[in-house]
């Protein structure tokens, strides 16, 4: 069978993207240091420990699995702690991507997909954010993740390396079965936060700001189905397979919640209250960050049909009453 290399496949997205690869007739082998993924989430193919700083032990994991293409998830990815501690951000995501691409063309594995993100774009506020829009991000993290879009730039004229990049916007739910799901420690997220406050887990959710310029004072932002968003990652992967050039694609719906419509979906989908405070602005947040996102529905055929926001509390809902990982 087919191998995918999929870094990050410990974590919340990649996991999810291993099950749909799994589905689809895929193996995918997952690439993780543990950092902030789980060893109890690699269900569907085999697992290598390590880190992609570590060009050695990439280099091993490529000779032993042959892998015909990457699925680059692996990633710090907290825009909160990238101001505080650069330094990260910049060395192991920039660090691990260009050290991975290396290994990669050097492994003669010619395709790779990237899990890049909205906050490539920063703070534009009133623009709907598509493949076009001018990319200035305003935090570390989103910074990170650019200058990863430039190394593939340059990978694919330097070695012919091909890529797809998929900017994510706001990713939630959860598997059907609940086999894998959102489990981050410290959870920084809204929509699990929101679940916690609702079972007791924390005594309250605090909204991160009520003086924004939107309609009810908090921010906005596009929320897309983490099922729907780990199968552009196939489509991309075909679209790869095909000979395709390389593209980059928006992985959003268009529509934007606010924080307050979030709790309020909560709210109804769980018949529960969310215990909540008002607290001030968090550093790095943008006002609204809304996808446009019809290329990946015109080009890849991608149909996001499970990305409505009761369905994604649903699916989050499911996963935080089950035992999750046991941790
Ligand atoms: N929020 C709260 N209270 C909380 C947590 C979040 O009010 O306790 C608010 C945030 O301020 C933000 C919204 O809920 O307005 C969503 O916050 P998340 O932390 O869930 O998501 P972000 O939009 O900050 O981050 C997501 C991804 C990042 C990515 C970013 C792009 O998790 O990886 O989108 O800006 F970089």
């Amino acid at each position: 069978m087919t191998k995918i290399l999929v870094t990050g496949g410990a974590g919340y997205i990649g996991a999810h993207a291993c099950k749909v690869l799994a589905r689809e007739g895929y193996t995918p082998v997952t690439f993780d240091n543990l950092s902030t993924g789980w060893e109890q989430a690699v269900k569907f193919g085999p697992f290598e420990k390590g880190d992609l700083l570590d060009r050695a032990r990439v280099d091993e994991v490529f000779a032993k699995h042959k892998p015909e293409a990457v699925m680059h998830f692996a990633a710090l990815s907290q825009v909160g702690e990238s101001m505080q501690v650069p330094g990260w951000y910049w060395r192991s995501n920039v660090g691990g991507a260009a050290n991975l691409c290396e290994a990669a063309v050097e492994a003669g594995c010619g395709k790779f997909i990237f899990s890049s993100t909205c906050a490539t774009y920063g703070d534009q506020d009133g623009v709907v954010l598509d493949e076009h829009s001018k990319q200035m991000p305003i935090n570390a993290y989103g910074a990170s993740k650019r200058a990863i879009e430039d190394i593939l730039e340059n990978f694919e004229a330097a070695c012919g390396l091909k890529h797809v990049i998929f900017r994510y916007f706001n990713v939630a739910g959860g598997d059907e079965e609940a086999e894998v799901g959102e489990c981050h420690r410290p959870e920084t997220h809204l929509i699990p936060l929101v679940l916690d406050a609702i079972d007791g887990r924390r005594p309250k959710l605090t909204i991160f700001g009520t003086d924004y310029d939107t309609p009810d004072g908090t921010c906005i932002r596009d929320y897309v189905h983490v099922m729907d968003l780990v199968e552009a990652h196939v489509l991309g992967l075909k679209w790869l397979e095909s000979g395709k050039d390389s593209r980059d694609f928006n992985l959003g719906t268009g529509s934007g919640f606010s924080v307050r419509e979030v709790m309020d979906a909560a709210g109804v989908v769980t018949n529960r209250t969310v215990p909540y405070e008002e607290g001030p602005r968090r550093a790095g947040d943008a006002t609204r960050l809304v996808s446009g996102s019809s290329r990946a529905m015109d080009e890849l055929g991608w149909k996001p049909h499970r990305s409505n926001m009761p369905q994604m509390i649903e699916d989050a809902w499911r996963w935080h009453q089950s035992e999750g990982y046991g941790v």
